[in-house]
């Protein structure tokens, strides 16, 4: 019988799916992520991973665990697997794109407007007894209509974000992608800039990119004092694409006005992080696609990409195509 091993207790309907095509699954009962020795103690007797963006499966793991048939990850981000080893094995890759843009786009979203309003801060200040009297001159956030959206990689998450702060704030949209997004130059205009003119020109720069060699701490201290000092930082995609400390320098300094964070560096976030007791930040703990829709489709189409796998037909979301899948 063939066996796949998944790394924590994902939604049902994905387990359920492949119990009922024959699988023999085991889940990790445990309440946190396994450490890689765990993990290739587990893999070991299994043929194929059910995991997710916590698992780090490095080049130790990958070799240690060759005899996997497939991984499939229960995310659209893979930056915690080292793809060219799995590739260069022979073990085929597979992910969980588009059913999560909106869920996540709504997260970026809400960020934004709460960093403008400083909604999480304020919230915090009531139960700190700070709310006395009404003051028509504290408290004053900033106003976002007709502002201009700067999206660093616009893609499918990218596009929905463009979406409703267009749709809503009528906001001018920028873009700086490895290429043109026709859809978006046609759907509302967006205009193509390059990395300077999107730190320039942003009212709001929101990340929408995959975590890579070019996008590791891309945002950084000379990155922040390019943009306006009213500017407002979000993050919804990997925390190491900005640098924590120099965020925390530019929001301190007013470089720039505020960040929406919810992904960090590291993960978890350390509770004494200054960014958490900041004005004008709001972070929450990866949360991007955390909505019952969102997580049980991404657990279908986790399961989709083993089930198709060993149907011998194409695994439907497959990230490294180069791979050449053994029998
Ligand atoms: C992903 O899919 O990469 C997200 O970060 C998980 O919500």
């Amino acid at each position: 019988m063939t066996k796949v091993f998944a790394t924590m207790k994902f939604p049902e309907k994905g387990i359920n799916m492949l119990q009922e095509e024959g699988f023999e699954v085991t889940v990790n009962e445990k309440d946190k992520p396994l450490t890689r020795d765990e993990l290739i103690e587990n893999v070991m007797s299994h043929n194929a991973l059910f995991c997710t963006l916590s698992d780090k499966l490095d080049k130790y793991f990958l070799n240690r665990c060759s005899h996997l048939d497939i991984i499939s990850q229960f995310a659209v981000g893979v930056d915690n697997i080292d793809l060219e080893e799995a590739t260069r094995l022979g073990i085929p890759v597979g992910n969980t794109p588009d059913v999560l843009s909106d869920a996540t786009a709504d997260v970026a979203f809400g960020l934004m407007i709460n960093v403008s309003r400083k909604m999480f801060y304020l919230h915090k200040s009531i139960g700190r007894g700070n709310w006395k009297h009404f003051k028509p001159d504290a408290n004053l956030g900033i106003e976002i209509k007709n502002r201009t959206l700067g999206v660093f990689g616009l893609g499918r998450i990218g596009m929905e974000m463009a979406r409703r702060c267009r749709g809503a704030y009528n906001m001018k949209i920028i873009y700086h992608n490895r290429s043109r997004n026709k859809m978006a130059e046609n759907e509302f205009g967006a205009n193509y800039v390059g990395f300077e003119e999107l730190l320039g020109q942003s009212d709001v720069l929101s990340v929408h990119t995959n975590l890579s060699a070019e996008t590791d701490g891309i945002f950084n201290k000379d990155a922040f004092s390019r943009m306006k000092p009213t500017a407002i930082f979000i993050n919804t995609a990997r925390g190491r694409i900005h640098n924590e400390n120099d965020l925390i320098q530019a929001l301190n300094n007013g470089i720039i006005w505020g960040a929406g964070l919810d992904v960090t560096n590291p993960e978890p976030m350390d509770p004494s992080n200054p960014l958490l007791s900041m004005e004008n930040v709001a972070v929450l703990p990866h949360i991007g696609s955390a909505t019952r829709e969102t997580r049980n489709k991404m657990s279908e189409l986790a399961a989709k990409n083993i089930i198709e796998y060993y149907r011998g037909n194409k695994i439907p979301n497959l990230v490294n195509t180069g791979v050449s899948i053994q029998d």
